[in-house]
């Protein structure tokens, strides 16, 4: 099979597995695990910020951020399909009690004017506005890279505002390589910052939430009361700072192979897909003649597996275990499946 479900597929590489083998361990909630903290240095580091906390993932790095920098009955803004709002099981109100402000982006981005429009006067009748998040990139968005410039135009108005600023990076390392620039250039911009290792990267588990020192002791907090904090995880984050050493340069090539499946496809009939809007690994790609839940079990049965998005569009991800020639095959089981 083609596994081109999502870039958390890949399985560790050998070296990976040697490197976790041999990790140095000791009890991370006690604070002696070298190899945690490790990598929780290296992230720090590489985001330009004072200090960093691993989690076991993404999506609690970005619950913790937003129950750390709010109070319940305070208000979050996020771009409507953001990761944090869409697909964590309503995370923000069952853990923080915060209401969601959405913003409307185009492909998961949205302007310093958006962000202005949404914000509140001071007045006793409304929510407290806390916090604004970004996704970069942007995931249902279809893998969108944020131009830095935008990024400072829509910081800029939150700060205007009072507001502290989340990046969920979970993709960070896609839109670095893909914008040309050092990941701490988009991280300067927020106070809070989330990473995977589990996705573009290869790691089999885990995440990272960065800041300044205080906030990450507070985000340490919520980390054990949300039920996150591991004992001998030297042996998982030994698999994330391999990945963060030996695979970040490489998602160029997924990149390219994400491309070069969106410029196969759309020659095909029966998709609708612009191949100028793949800029990193997610290829979304519309269905014109089947729904999308069709399409996706026909693909299966022959060889290659995909996720619908919505009723007609599906997902296609580039991941570490794709090689170019598997692109070759893919691309001829959708014109199979197309024609047929
Ligand atoms: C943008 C984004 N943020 C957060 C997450 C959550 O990560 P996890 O699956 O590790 O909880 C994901 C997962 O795909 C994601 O795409």
């Amino acid at each position: 099979m083609i596994d081109l479900r999502s870039d958390t597929v890949t399985r560790p590489t050998p070296a990976m597995r040697r490197a976790m083998a041999e990790a140095d361990v000791g009890d991370d909630v006690l604070g002696d695990d070298p190899t945690v903290l490790a990598l929780e240095a290296r992230t720090a580091d590489l985001l330009g910020k004072e200090a960093a906390v691993y989690m076991p993932s993404g999506t609690m790095t970005n619950q913790v951020a937003i129950r750390a920098w709010t109070e319940p009955g305070d208000e979050i803004i996020l771009e409507a399909s953001a990761h944090s709002y869409f697909y964590e099981s309503g995370g923000p109100a069952a853990l923080s009690g915060v209401m969601c402000r959405l913003i409307e982006g185009r492909r998961g981005l949205f302007t310093g004017d958006q962000v202005r429009g949404v914000l509140r006067p001071k007045n006793e009748h409304f929510p407290r506005t806390k916090l604004l998040c970004i996704e970069n990139t942007h995931n249902r968005g279809g893998g969108t890279v944020w131009p830095l410039q935008q990024v400072a135009d829509v910081v800029a108005v939150a700060r205007e505002a009072g507001l502290r600023t989340h990046l969920d990076g979970a993709r960070l390392w896609n839109a670095a390589v893909a914008a040309g620039v050092p990941e701490g250039d988009y991280a300067a911009h927020f106070d809070s910052v989330s990473v995977c290792f589990s996705k573009g990267l290869g790691a089999p588990v885990g995440s990272a939430l960065a800041g300044d020192g205080e906030f990450i002791a507070r985000a340490r907090r919520f980390r054990k009361m949300f039920g996150g904090g591991m004992r001998q995880a030297g042996i998982l984050a030994a698999g994330a700072l391999y990945a963060l050493e030996h695979h970040r340069d490489r998602l160029a090539e997924d990149h390219a192979n994400a491309r070069h499946l969106a410029d196969g496809l759309a020659d095909l009939p029966g998709v609708d897909i612009d191949p100028t809007t793949v800029e990193t690994n997610i290829v979304m790609v519309g269905t014109t003649a089947v729904a999308a839940p069709d399409l996706v079990q026909r693909l299966e049965a022959a060889g290659v597996l995909v996720l619908p998005r919505d009723a007609k569009t599906i997902r296609a991800v580039t991941n570490l275990d794709t090689s170019a020639g598997q692109i070759e095959e893919a691309l001829a089981a959708f014109a199979k499946v197309l024609a047929g």
